[in-house]
């Protein structure tokens, strides 16, 4: 099979197997939490289980405790995948292995199904509540690999709404073969733990377990697979869909870090990660793979699961606390912020060549307007005179203070051009679908908001990008943008921009929303920037912070000198800790 037929399959079957390690850190704390009473009955399932990793992890570590699983019991699609598990597991586990080659969601629900996500129970089947452990590393595969009619069905069947992943689907089917008080360990997706979109997960998880404690992996690349991986392990609860998490769960979370050299105590030195892991301390920690940062403690679940579940230890807790308090307000409450347009046919309408079009068939020069995304972005300001590269055919416009399509008729070169691509355009049906021509950007925003003074900044990057422009460029899907609500003074939006691009608000982002990317990327959006807290701008320190976040955008719009910018951003950092009265460490 060719590396890219490879990758294709794993991305519809959701098949990265678990590394050995991995397998066993994830069995031995099932095995903490099943409590001393060894003589209790132990079926155990992985209900996707690969080439048995999991299942022979199980089998392993509950020897070294002085236990046996009196049933092992794994499923799976792939029918080259349950032969190696045939083959590993055989010797060790003999007659008490159970191996079945089929879907795990078809023997786990029949059509009746089990009580979804979202929806009221249903009736048992044979499956049902019938294990004492599961363990699992669910297939993660998103709807847009799944395929609408498939996702369609799992919906149905499960009660899910929303974007369906296959791994809800399990979770459903999974928690169903669980019996009451029986233990889950189950490596999930670590997105669940902090967006808006995990909320469901969080709910149903809550609701379904009492939670044990959760491992963010985060960015230590601890197996080959399409998301950071966290560890889940719970208790299922006896049904009953009211119930609240009872408990505080423990975490552990571990992301790389880039000390500074001041930071004391240096990393500790350590051979493997599940090592440090298992000692469950605070700290810095040198591995093989580079320096990683090891955080515990314990999470507060009494709240509305639906908010995200963050991770922070006592002390980050504290210093959240402190800089929220000394807060005016957040960013959401002065400004709006939005992602920016999403044409749903780029090729079509952003170019780069429009100039090398001949004149006769290139649109009308007032309707290519400088468009602004990822590759434009650059710290507190662009040179001035320096346009985006790329141009966007826009084709709205205000009429009586309402946005509205163009009249073509009048604008015969942007007909010509547009109509020469219509069959693009009109095989996005949405738009004829919701009333709208069939040559308009799916996202226009704001025609008149453009104008304006703006904060723009890309969507993701490893750190805040927040530049100002006031070139009335618009700005593409790939970055968000950031304007005052009306009456207030330009000077607050220096003050939002320097606060931005400060380190207090990248520790902020970061304690406040754990959402870290592969290679310590953020992930810049309303949700958390609409979230950043900003000082009352009538102080010294805010005063201050606005005239040096002014002289540097003027300075960065000439081409500034590399030890001017230094001394500048110095000063904004500790203006910005000032602001927020910050001691300097
Ligand atoms: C992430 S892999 C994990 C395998 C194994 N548990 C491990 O940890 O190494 C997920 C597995 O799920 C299997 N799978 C996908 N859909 C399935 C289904 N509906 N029923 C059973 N197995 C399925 C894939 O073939 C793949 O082997």
């Amino acid at each position: 099979m060719t590396r890219a037929a490879h990758i294709t399959e794993k991305k519809a079957t959701g098949a990265h197997y678990t590394p050995p390690a991995l397998a066993r850190f994830v069995a031995r704390r099932i095995l903490r939490q099943l409590g001393r009473r060894r003589s209790d009955p132990l079926r155990v399932l992985d209900p996707a289980c690969g080439a048995g990793a999991l299942l022979e992890a199980f089998e392993l570590s509950a020897r070294e405790e002085g236990r046996k699983a009196d049933e092992l019991v794994g499923v799976e699609a792939d029918e080259e995948g349950l032969g190696l598990a045939r083959l590993q597991l055989r010797a060790n586990v003999g007659d008490r292995l159970t191996l079945i080659h089929g879907d795990f969601l078809d023997l786990a629900a029949s059509d009746e199904g089990l009580a979804g996500l979202w929806g009221p129970p249903r009736p048992p089947t044979d499956w049902q509540e019938a294990f004492d452990v599961v363990i699992a590393n669910p297939p993660y595969v998103r709807t847009q690999v799944l395929g609408a009619a498939k996702s369609r069905r799992l919906a149905q069947r499960f009660s899910l709404s929303g974007r369906v992943d296959l791994y809800h689907a399990f979770l459903v089917a999974i928690t169903g073969s669980l019996r009451p008080g029986g233990t889950l360990g189950i490596i999930v997706s670590n997105r669940f733990l902090t967006t808006v979109t995990g909320a469901a997960v969080r709910r149903y998880l809550a609701s379904h377990y009492d939670i044990c404690e959760i491992i963010d992996l985060g960015d230590t690349k601890l197996f080959e697979a399409a998301v950071l991986p966290a560890v889940f392990v719970g208790q299922r609860k006896p049904f009953n869909p009211n119930c609240r998490a009872d408990r505080s769960p423990s975490f552990v979370r571990v992301y790389s870090a880039s000390p500074s050299a001041k930071e004391t105590p240096a990393p500790r030195v350590s051979a493997a990660i599940y090592e440090v892991l298992e000692e469950g301390r605070d700290g810095l920690y040198c591995l093989p793979g580079g320096v990683y940062r090891v955080s515990t403690g314990t999470m507060d679940l009494r709240r509305d699961a639906g908010q995200v579940w963050s991770m922070t230890t006592p002390g980050e807790t504290q210093w959240v606390k402190h800089v929220r308090s000394r807060a005016a307000g957040n960013f959401a409450d002065v400004s709006h912020i939005r992602v920016g347009i999403k044409t749903t046919a780029d090729s079509v309408f952003i170019r780069d060549d429009w100039e090398a079009m001949p004149a006769a068939s290139r649109p009308e020069p007032s309707l290519l307007l400088p468009l602004l995304g990822h590759q434009d972005a650059q710290r507190w300001a662009r040179p001035t005179g320096a346009p985006p590269a790329k141009r966007v055919l826009y084709p709205h416009q205000m009429r009586n203070g309402r946005r509205a399509a163009i009249d073509l008729a009048c604008f015969p070169r942007a007909r010509h051009y547009l109509q020469s691509h219509q069959a693009r355009l009109r095989a996005r049906r949405y738009l004829a679908e919701s009333g709208r021509q069939w040559y308009e950007i799916w996202v226009p925003q704001d025609p008149d908001a453009w104008a304006g003074p703006k904060v723009v900044f890309p969507d993701i990057s490893p750190a805040p990008c927040f530049f100002r422009d006031s070139s009335s460029s618009l700005v593409n899907g790939n970055c968000y943008w950031m304007t005052l609500r009306p009456g207030l003074s330009e000077d607050l939006l220096y003050l939002l921009l320097g606060l931005a691009n400060s380190d207090v608000m990248t520790r902020f982002h970061d304690l406040a929303f754990g959402n870290k990317l592969y290679s310590g990327r953020r992930r810049y959006i309303t949700q958390y920037v609409g979230k950043y807290p900003y000082p009352d701008p009538t102080t010294r320190p805010a005063r201050e912070l606005v005239q040096t976040v002014k002289n540097l955008v003027a300075a960065s719009g000439n081409d500034v000198a590399e030890e001017l910018r230094s001394r500048l951003e110095c000063q904004i950092e500790k203006l910005a800790r000032d602001c927020f009265a910050l001691d300097t460490d």
